[in-house]
């Protein structure tokens, strides 16, 4: 996904610079070229062989090197790149670029590049909370340079608390998300992702096998395009995508309510989730004792609420997108459900293919439209699936002017 992307690694001194070699791994996976600039700092932690070896480049750490290829290094290195990331970078580093210092390699090549910067900030809790650093990091913010959040966790020092480096499969994500088009800029969507739950007693549940997969990759295109997403997902074992705005539901009730919450102010509603369509008619506060004498034990359920048939109803601008889980008569099953619910295309799904539906990470799906328009589509990643998905919405968007 980087392919003929060069991408400018600058490490600094902190104990996180052994991340950095997962990362240089990672990017090159994505295909990547990937050229390290070390600190001096950053040579203390990790060795410059063990950066040449993964990044298969010579590693920069003198700014006054030999000249290569009759260019200055740091001007050759600065217009080289699609990118410059700063992983670790330290408090120290920071307020350098922050304050306009350009006293080694990487703070060089930064002050002489227009391209895009982000840091990947690492360092004790304290120090990440320091007004001065703060100062220094909106300062960039303001100023147009990227932040990849660190995370909240055990740091080296044996602090408990913000300052952690975001880790480098999530830094890597937020790369490829960058150099995506933003082109659903300004728009909400509001996307309902995984299965919901409903309690019979209070150890068993009723439920289905969607894992998430398949809304959460929706939520992250429409993140990376710029979109403001509100991802409503059921009970899931999945990492979600950053950058979205995360609301946990478990019942179908629950997942009604929360859609209900946003959908006055969305531009779109993408129901990819797989809400439990009946529930148990009622709740035992205790749990249900088998009973040693019967053979059979029958359960009475009642209907669950229709989002998107809701929705469907009271719509106003809103773009509402569905899916269709089927067995078998997709076409019809689906066409039914896509004017039914009021729908401006449906997904379907044939869930009993391989490579489709729940819980894997491909789909093989068919999208109707309202106009009676019918596109199949080969198996692919439901990260493309999420793509042509988002597509689509954006060309009616478009054409909602
Ligand atoms: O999560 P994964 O493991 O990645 O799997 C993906 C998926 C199979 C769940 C997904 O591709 C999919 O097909 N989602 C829809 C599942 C479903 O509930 O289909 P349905 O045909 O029963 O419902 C039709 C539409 O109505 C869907 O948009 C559904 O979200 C919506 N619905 C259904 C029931 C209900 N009570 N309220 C609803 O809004």
């Amino acid at each position: 996904m980087l392919k003929d992307k060069t991408i400018i690694l600058g490490v600094t001194g902190g104990i996180a610079a052994y991340k950095a070699a997962d990362l240089v791994s990672r990017l090159k996976k994505q295909n990547a070229n990937v050229e390290v600039i070390m600190t001096e700092g950053a040579a203390e932690f990790v060795t410059p062989l063990t950066f040449q070896t993964m990044s298969g480049n010579i590693v920069h750490t003198k700014m006054f090197n030999e000249i290569i290829d009759y260019d200055v290094e740091h001007i050759s290195l600065a217009q080289k790149g699609d990118m410059i990331l700063i992983a670790p970078a330290t408090a120290n580093t920071i307020g350098k670029i922050a304050n306009g210092i350009a006293d080694n390699l990487l703070t060089t090549v930064v002050m002489a590049s227009d391209k895009k910067v982000f840091f990947a900030p690492a360092m004790n809790t304290k120090m990440y909370q320091n007004p001065i650093v703060k100062t220094n990091m909106e300062k960039l913010k303001d100023l147009g340079y990227g932040f990849i959040e660190p995370a909240i966790g055990k740091l080296a020092c044996g602090d408990f608390g913000e300052g952690k480096m975001a880790e480098p499969a999530d830094i890597v994500d937020f790369v490829i998300g960058s150099f995506v088009e933003k082109d659903l800029r300004d728009k909400t969507i509001v996307i309902t992702a995984g299965p919901t739950i409903e309690p019979l007693d209070p150890v068993r549940f009723m439920t289905n096998h969607s894992s998430g997969k398949m809304g959460y990759s929706i939520a992250k295109n429409a993140a990376d395009r710029g979109a403001n997403v509100i991802l409503i997902t059921g009970p899931t074992s999945i990492e979600p995508p950053r950058n979205v705005e995360l609301i946990r539901v478990n019942t179908t009730e629950e997942m009604l309510n929360a859609v209900g919450k946003h959908f006055d102010d969305c531009d779109v509603l993408i129901k990819s989730a797989a809400p439990v369509d009946y529930k148990p008619k009622d709740f035992s506060q205790s749990k249900i004792k088998k009973k040693q004498n019967e053979d059979k034990f029958s359960i009475e359920y009642v209907k669950n609420p229709d989002i998107a048939a809701h929705f469907g109803k009271i719509k106003e601008n809103q773009i509402m997108i569905g899916f269709a889980a089927e067995t078998d008569n997709l076409y019809e099953y689906a066409a039914e459900k896509l004017k039914q619910k009021n729908l401006d295309f449906i997904v379907a799904n044939d869930v009993s293919k391989e490579g489709a539906g729940f819980n894997v990470d491909t789909n093989i799906i068919t999208i109707i439209d309202n106009n009676g328009g019918i596109t199949n589509y080969p198996k692919m990643e439901k990260t493309q699936v999420a793509k042509v998905i988002l597509d689509r919405v954006k060309y009616l968007l478009d054409d909602k002017g």
